[in-house]
């Protein structure tokens, strides 16, 4: 089947991997039987590659709800967007931000609360979801010129992308979803990156974080998955913890890539830093 070209995130998330799509996409298999996505965010490998048989899961509940409501309730969904059309000011962005914080929240439906997800990562500050530790959306308005709020053409590509295609959805850990990944998966993993030391800014994308006992946990089922025959493909920053971690060189081999984040607080410390891209010795690489 070709690609649809349309297709491409509908949410901006931290850490999004489209930049980096051409530098880490000729390490991947040719062939798969299924693709396994366990950290999905903003989707953009996903949505790149495009395959027929994919598990994608996030820890994020609300982000895998969007999917699914993208997927089963797509026009109920565009009209509950349109009326968020006329609402890109800090007045409005602040009243809807302070939903969650109310008991009436409970009673919202899927659509009315991925509209509302929607909206308010095409209209806070720099499209980060961040949550406080009562795992509350706290990021502030944006102040963007004309954000596209509803954007339907890449609605319908997405709906039309889960319907024609075995795309199963999960939300929970990264293990529970990987762990049953038949022999010919790929499994590309973009797990919330380790810190460097002098690092202080961007905090977590859950109200659990994700700590070095979790990088060794993801390594220990990647030898699962590579002993049994696998292709596994990881993304981490470059320190010298990860690169530790993964210095068995008869399973892994590590590559360096160079990225732009965005991420820091401090916009004079935003610029290149080193990522690494750590190939498990099943996937096409020597
Ligand atoms: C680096 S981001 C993924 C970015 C994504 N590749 C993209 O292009 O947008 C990491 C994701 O891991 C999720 N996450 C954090 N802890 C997790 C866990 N234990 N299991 C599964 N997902 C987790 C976060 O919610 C976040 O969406």
């Amino acid at each position: 089947m070709k690609k649809n070209l349309i297709l491409q995130p509908i949410l901006k998330w931290a850490g999004g991997k489209r930049q980096l799509l051409s530098q880490i996409e000729k390490y991947f298999p040719k062939k798969m039987t299924a693709y396994y996505e366990p950290f999905i965010g903003g989707g953009a490998v996903l949505f790149h590659l495009q395959p027929k048989n994919a598990v994608i899961n996030d820890y994020n509940k609300d982000l895998i709800n969007c999917y699914v409501t993208i997927k089963e309730n797509l026009e109920e969904l565009i009209l509950e967007l349109k009326k968020y059309q006329d609402k890109n000011n800090s007045e409005d962005f602040y009243k809807i931000r302070a939903v969650d914080r109310t008991e009436g929240y409970n009673k919202w439906t899927n659509v009315q609360k991925t509209a509302r997800m929607i909206y308010l990562n095409r209209t806070c500050y720099n499209g980060l979801f961040r949550l406080n530790s009562a795992g509350q959306f706290n990021s502030p308005f944006g102040g963007y010129k004309n954000p596209v709020i509803c954007n339907e053409p890449l609605l319908r590509a997405m709906n039309k992308y889960f319907n024609d295609n075995n795309i199963t959805f999960k939300t929970g850990d990264f293990y529970d979803a990987c762990k049953d990944a038949p022999e010919g998966s790929f499994i590309y993993l973009d797990p919330p990156y380790d810190q460097f030391e002098e690092q202080t800014n961007f905090v977590g994308y859950t109200e659990i974080g994700f700590s070095r006992k979790d990088q060794e946990r993801l390594k220990n089922m990647c030898d699962e998955l590579i002993a049994r025959r696998c292709y596994v493909v990881i993304s981490n920053s470059k320190t010298k913890f990860i690169q530790q971690l993964f210095s068995d060189k008869t399973k892994y081999s590590i590559k360096t890539v160079n990225a732009r984040r965005n991420i820091n607080s401090d916009s004079k410390k935003r610029g290149e830093i080193e990522e690494v891209l750590i190939v498990g010795k099943f996937s096409n690489e020597e």
